[in-house]
């Protein structure tokens, strides 16, 4: 994989200029509240795509990596639905580790950026929106062949 260029942390950070990729960290409302707080995200409005598929990673054992692909067409909306964690993007260039550690912020991954997500805290819920519903056929699991079309993209 890249180089890694730098690294970010969600809580000081909701607002970076620039993540590989035209990934961006998106704050969503936080309504504060004594019996609890309460965020929400529409698609279309706070996130640039309609929500046509959620899925949710807990039970995150010790040291285990999740991702390490792209997608050719689906773009994602990664939210710590609960603890912390780390998304490495890389669009074939550069890398960049994204710490996601606060419910009402969100990483916004368009197609073709690969991802992998780490460094989960225990009891860690990893909430994931995503513009299309699941098709293997989308998945680029193969990083050489990823940073390839990448390339062959920019030329
Ligand atoms: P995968 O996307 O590889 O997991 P990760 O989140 O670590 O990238 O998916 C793991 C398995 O789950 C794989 O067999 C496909 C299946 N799966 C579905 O059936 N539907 C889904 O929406 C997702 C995300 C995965």
């Amino acid at each position: 994989m890249a180089a890694i260029k730098s690294v970010m942390v969600g809580t000081t950070r909701v607002d970076p200029p620039e993540i590989v990729g035209g990934c961006r960290i998106i704050t969503l409302p936080k309504i504060a509240d004594v019996r609890g707080n309460l965020s929400y995200v529409e698609g279309g409005r706070h996130i640039p795509f309609a929500i046509r598929r959620a899925y949710w990673i807990y039970d995150v054992p010790g040291g285990a990596l999740r991702g390490g692909h792209a997608y050719h067409k689906l773009e994602e909306f990664i939210i710590a639905a609960s603890g912390s964690f780390d998304v490495v993007v890389d669009d074939g260039m550069e890398r960049q580790v994204v710490q996601l550690n606060r419910s009402y912020l969100g990483l916004y991954v368009p197609s073709m950026v690969w991802r992998q997500i780490e460094n989960f805290s225990s009891n860690s819920v990893t909430l994931i929106l995503g513009s299309l519903p699941y098709s293997e056929e989308d998945y680029l699991r193969d990083y050489e062949a990823f940073a390839r079309a990448r390339h062959e993209g920019r030329k």
